[in-house]
This record gives structure tokens, sequence and C-alpha cells, in this order.
């Protein structure tokens, strides 16, 4: 390992990793061995992975951060550094949804969701890439989704998925000549609470909704968390050095 701390550990950042995939990305790469900065909203949400982490064995960190706060990203991404050692793993997965038709779309459920997505994974990757470059090695992975292509009722959230991939080929281009990685990954449906919560608006049980989604996915079965962690793994790992700005579509088929 080129860049590691004092326990031989590299470290990496996961954002919203209190639950959810971000938790499931956490724990498997803790499981990798990597010493890991859990930071979601506020620091007490984060305590349950961290926990998770230190009964099998890893090392974690919980920080309180609003990643769409330049203060708060700086602060959080400083303490881990000075906790764990320096990050050059960081995989932007905080996520937020405030659905509705365009023409019930509010300027404030636009911008958070922009802020949220663009803006937070931005500020972190602007935050954690002085690391990497000390370092001349980094794996950045940026959550996606299929919602990118379109999707009825996500104008705010597929732009902001959609320029998530931007983000990611340039990051890759400006980034490679250190040794940096940069990719994305695409889910499809991944049972969370953030799909629990588009079931609840929509006023169906979370197993009905889930079954029908089964039904229209090649695979026949939705994603959980851990689907996610294991694309994730491979992306932060050495062998994954010349795979970069790549847009992988982890959705149990080809079609969103
Ligand atoms: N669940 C899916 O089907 C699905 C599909 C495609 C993409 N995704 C993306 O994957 C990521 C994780 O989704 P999930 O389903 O685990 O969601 P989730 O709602 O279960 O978890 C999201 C986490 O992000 C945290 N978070 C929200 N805003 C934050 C902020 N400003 N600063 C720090 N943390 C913040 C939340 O507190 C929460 O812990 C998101 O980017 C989401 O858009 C999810």
């Amino acid at each position: 390992m080129s860049e590691s701390n004092s326990t031989g550990a590299r470290v990496a950042i996961i954002t919203g990793a209190a639950r959810g995939i971000g938790a499931a990305v956490a724990k498997r790469l803790a499981q990798d061995g990597f010493a890991v900065g859990v930071v979601d909203l506020d620091e007490a949400a984060g305590k349950a992975t961290v926990e998770a982490i230190e009964a099998a064995g890893g090392r974690a960190l919980a920080v309180g951060a609003d990643v769409s706060d330049a203060e708060q990203v700086e602060a959080a991404v400083g303490r881990v550094a000075a906790e764990l050692g320096a990050p050059t793993v960081l995989v932007n997965n905080a996520g937020v949804i405030r659905d509705n038709m365009l023409f019930k779309m509010t300027e404030s459920d636009w911008d958070t969701v922009m802020n949220v997505h663009l803006r937070g994974a931005f500020l972190m990757t602007r935050a954690v890439q002085k690391h990497m470059i000390d370092a001349r090695w980094g794996r950045i992975v940026n959550l996606s989704s299929t919602s990118a292509l379109g999707n009825r009722g996500q104008a705010n959230y597929s732009a902001a998925k959609a320029g998530l991939q931007g983000f990611t080929k340039t990051l890759a281009i400006e980034l490679g000549k250190f040794g940096v990685t940069a990719n994305a990954i695409a889910p499809g449906f991944i049972q969370t609470e953030m799909t629990k919560a588009t079931a609840d608006r929509m006023g169906v049980a979370f197993e009905d909704f889930i079954a029908y989604a089964a039904k229209e996915i090649p695979v026949q079965r939705v994603g959980q968390p851990e689907d996610i962690a294991n694309l994730a793994a491979f992306f932060v790992s050495e062998g994954a050095g010349f795979v970069s700005g790549q847009v992988v579509y982890a959705a149990g088929g080809p079609k969103a």
C-alpha cells in the first residue's frame, strides 16, 4: 500500500453511511481492510454503522456533517485525517429524494436535491483530493442512478444523477495522472429507506412495491445494499487502477 495510516490500513470516507447503501459500503470496505470515516448528517446516526464495523474487528469513526455545507465538509475531512489517517478513498453516496411532477416541483425541491448530490459530491471531492494527490493514489466512487436516464416525477433527481456522471468523467480526466480513478455506480431498485419512502408516498405497501418491481427486473429480484457494496469494493481495489471514468449500471438487467 502506497499510503496508509499507522496501522497500515488505507482510509476511506463514505458519505450517507448511517444506513442503506452507504452503511453496506462502509461495512464492506472495513471488511476489506480500510479504516472508514462514516459521514452522515449527525454523528449519532453513524454510530450503528461504526459499532457494526468495530464488532467485526474493523476500525471506523462516525462524523456528523451536511455534505452540502463547505465548512462542515472541511471539518469532517480534517477530523477523519487527524483521527484515522489521510483519506484516499471517497464514496459520494449521501442522497435525498424530493419527487414531484415538474409542474408541482418547488424551487426548494430542486435546490435540495442539487445541493446534496451535486454540491455535496463537489465539496467532498475537493476536500479529499488533496490527500489523494499527496499519496499519488486515490479512488473516488459516485452514486448515480438508473434515474439518470429519465424517470417520471424525478426531474431534479435525474438531472443530479446525470450530472454526477459528467462530474465523474471529468474527475477521471483531471486526476488520472495522480493515480486517482473516479467511477460511478448507477443502481436500479435497491431495498432501502429511500425506496420505502417512495412506496409510502405512493400509498403502496413496501412488500407489494418490491414484488411489483421484481417482476420487471430480469434477475427477478430487487437489489440489496450489499449488491452495490460489492461493486464499490471492486472500484476501490488496487486491481481496478486501469478502470476510470466509467458508469456501471447495477440494476439486475441492462435497462433501467
Ligand atoms: N435505493 C435505491 O433504489 C437507489 C437507487 C439508485 C441510487 N441510489 C442512491 O444511492 C445513495 C444511497 O441511497 P439509499 O437508498 O441508501 O438512501 P437512504 O435514504 O437509505 O440513505 C441516505 C443517507 O444519506 C444521508 N444524507 C442525506 N442527506 C445528507 C447530507 N446533506 N449530508 C450527509 N448525509 C446525508 C441520510 O441521512 C441517510 O443516512 C443515494 O445517493 C441514492 O440517490 C439509491
